[in-house]
């Protein structure tokens, strides 16, 4: 039989961020019963897409860090299903500090597997990372590819999909892995498209671009992964643990979103300053594909093109800047 999340007591962790208040709108929009969401607000984010839901008692909200959640906690009661976002989403901080990076995406994420065994919470879904985990590779990555991550973020990730597994058979629990690559759209304060808008916003003539603007990663709208989310939660199973690769099967350099940002800005004649090298930061990969034959063979296909969706989301961001 499939899951779904009508009727069912969600949990989110890191609600109150980019992916996390997605998730929100769309467990709303599928009828659960209570949801419940932690957030430690750490991030800059605030409670903004949340609070007319915490308003009307649609949302508990606990400001929470997960370093800190113990496994009696009231917030784990009678909990169905947890999606797992909350995180230290930073390559560059990984790389400059290890063990907080480790603290939150590993220690802490053990903290909520541990809260599952002690309420017998059957079933989770973890935001891992497609773009990170595999490391840097040629060939087009599976979900059976040996992980070879280059980055302390990505070794965090791949280092709790291990527990993901192990838990999963060992206590009956139903585990979903999303390896997502880039995910933008509405709301993201964070990514290379963000931080190009800012720049531009500070100086449209120029603009500083990290390494040589040659790296090639795909890029995923923020629909795109709520509409693969919605096929995958209908197939977890009690004792199996199962990841998949989203994404694009496009990839796109640096350079090109950097011209798909300053077009959307209707801007004209913007100077690149590339700081060289072929990362831009240490761990940064050069070059990453995935294989989603896996998800398309639920039937799921992205229908934002990156045009459109860098369009979209610079709207948004125009209308944020304008209302502060
Ligand atoms: N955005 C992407 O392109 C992308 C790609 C791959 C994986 N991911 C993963 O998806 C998840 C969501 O990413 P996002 O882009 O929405 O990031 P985000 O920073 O917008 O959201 C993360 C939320 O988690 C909260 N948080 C951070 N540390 C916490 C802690 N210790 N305790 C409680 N709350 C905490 C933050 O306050 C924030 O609201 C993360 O796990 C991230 O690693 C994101």
């Amino acid at each position: 039989m499939s899951f779904t999340v009508n009727k069912k007591n969600v949990l989110i962790t890191g609600g109150c961020g980019f992916i996390g208040s997605h998730i929100v709108d769309w467990v709303v929009q599928n009828g659960a019963e209570k949801i419940v969401v932690i957030d430690d607000l750490s991030a800059g984010t605030d409670t903004r897409y949340l609070k007319n839901y915490i308003k009307e008692g649609t949302v508990e909200f606990f400001k929470k860090d997960i370093r800190n959640t113990l496994p009696d906690a009231s917030e784990y009661k009678d909990i169905d299903i947890i999606f797992h976002f909350a995180a230290q989403p930073s390559v560059p901080i990984s790389v400059k500090k290890p063990f907080m990076d480790f603290e939150i995406n590993v220690s802490a994420s053990m903290k909520i597997l541990e809260a599952m065994r002690y309420n017998s919470i059957p079933y989770i879904v973890f935001a891992a990372s497609g773009g990170t985990m595999y490391g840097e590779r040629n060939e087009v990555m599976s979900e059976d590819s040996a992980l070879r991550p280059i980055s302390n973020y990505g070794a965090a990730k791949a280092a709790f999909e291990m527990y993901l597994s192990s838990y999963s058979h060992l206590y009956e629990i139903g585990s979903i892995s999303l390896r997502f690559g880039n995910i933008f759209g509405p709301r993201s304060t964070h990514g290379v498209m963000y931080d190009f808008y800012m720049k531009l916003k500070k100086n449209s003539s120029e603009l500083e671009i990290l390494g040589n603007g040659k790296q090639l990663k795909s890029y995923l709208y923020i629909t795109d992964l709520i509409n693969a989310l919605d096929l995958v939660v209908k197939k977890i199973q009690k004792g199996s643990f199962n990841p998949y690769n989203i994404s694009t099967e496009r990839l796109v350099s640096v350079k090109e979103i950097a011209d798909m940002v300053v077009n959307a800005m209707g801007l004209k004649n913007v100077e690149y300053k590339y700081t060289g090298g072929e990362r831009g930061w240490p761990g940064d990969v050069r070059k990453i594909s995935l294989d989603t034959r896996k998800i398309r063979s639920l039937g799921w296909k992205p229908k934002v093109s990156i045009e459109d969706g860098v369009k979209k989301y610079v709207e948004f961001l125009e209308a944020m800047n304008d209302s502060i």
